[in-house]
């Protein structure tokens, strides 16, 4: 089912007082299974947004839904929802490392699955499978946290919350600081663990990149309100939209644009790195020739049809994407 959250505000401190709506009116809904990128430009309300999403922050105003349980009905058994909220939603804050703590990587990622009362035989199974999961080493097991490399301490860290086998999984930001091999590997490691064991994936990102390897939706948030949501190839390849959440769109849709805008028939909003190159390798007859190299004899290359390019390229196809827009939103 998932998380539902409907007419959520969220307002910090009192007036006068570091008083500030961060949330003021979203309404999303996030299914089993899905891949969702939160982007927006800082100060928008993503952490925010995601705190509510495991019961950690209460809304000033509007409703949150795990699964179908209202976290916050009132009620004996709210303290059981919203810890019923916590295991099925997992979430890995920013630089998660800096909150390890166990003499081994064992116990460290043994700490979920104990506190929720599992025997040691369950501890065991879930901690190996946490840790094969996110592809630490099981030798590993045995070291302290603090002797691992960062992108280690990270999995270390993400493999912590896995252990509670949640069905959702919430990063904030998980590459922040990663060199980018680093960034790299997490990205790898995140469509790993969506493609193995089915979880919904909820990012929050700055990264379009990221973002473009990794979600199948984006939720841009502004100013604590949803701008657009909707299927990746359409928000990120929407550059007037992006430019009001100041971001960029991906390297691979900045290409195909140059290219459509130079007249070779692609389809613009091809973000994933695959899907772009699909697109230029069926674009290629189209495009222009290579200016002769120095000393090289004349030579054509296949799709080559003379120096002026091809002779009246098709018009670029009608990519057909639009975003989504909420409704009250310019
Ligand atoms: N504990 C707090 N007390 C008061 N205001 C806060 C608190 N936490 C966040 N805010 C404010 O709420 C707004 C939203 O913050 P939030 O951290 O959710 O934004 P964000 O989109 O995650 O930003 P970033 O990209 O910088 O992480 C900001 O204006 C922020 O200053
Ligand atoms: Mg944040």
């Amino acid at each position: 089912m998932g998380i539902q959250v409907e007419g959520l505000h969220h307002v910090y401190g009192a007036p006068g007082w570091a008083h500030r709506e961060a949330l003021r009116g979203v309404d999303l809904a996030i299914a089993d299974g899905e891949r969702v990128a939160i982007m927006g430009p800082t100060g928008s309300g993503k952490s925010t947004l995601v705190q509510h999403f495991n019961g950690l922050l209460r809304p000033t105003r509007g409703r949150v839904e795990v699964d179908g349980i209202d976290l916050w009905a009132p009620g004996p058994d709210r303290d059981d929802r919203l810890a019923e909220a916590r295991r099925r939603v997992g979430l890995v804050f920013q630089f998660p490392e800096q909150q390890l703590f166990a003499e081994t990587v064992w116990d460290d990622i043994a700490f979920a699955p104990r506190n929720l009362g599992c025997d040691e035989a369950e501890v065991a199974a879930r901690v190996e499978r946490a840790m094969a999961l996110v592809g630490l080493d099981p030798d590993l097991g045995r070291r302290s946290p603090f002797s691992l490399s960062g992108g280690q301490m990270r999995r270390v860290a993400i493999a912590g919350v896995l252990a509670m086998m949640p069905r959702v999984l919430v990063l904030d930001e998980p590459t922040a600081g990663l060199d980018p091999r680093g960034r790299q590997a997490l990205v790898e490691l995140l469509r790993r663990l969506h493609r193995e064991s089915g979880i919904a994936v909820v990012l929050v990102s700055h990264d379009v990149d990221e973002v473009a390897a990794v979600a199948e939706r984006v939720v841009l948030l502004r100013d604590g309100r949803i701008e657009a949501d909707g299927p990746v190839e359409a928000v990120l390849a929407d550059a007037d939209l992006l430019a009001r959440c100041r971001l960029t769109p991906p390297a691979t849709v900045r290409l195909l644009d140059e290219l459509a805008r130079r007249g070779v028939p692609v389809n613009r909003a091809r973000v994933d790195l695959d899907a772009a190159e699909a697109e230029l390798v069926a674009a290629a007859p189209f495009l222009p020739a290579a200016p002769p190299v120095a000393g090289d004899g004349p030579r054509r290359r296949r799709g080559d049809r003379g120096p002026s390019g091809p002779a009246s390229p098709p018009a670029p196809r009608d990519d057909g994407n639009r975003v989504p827009r909420r409704e009250g939103s310019p």
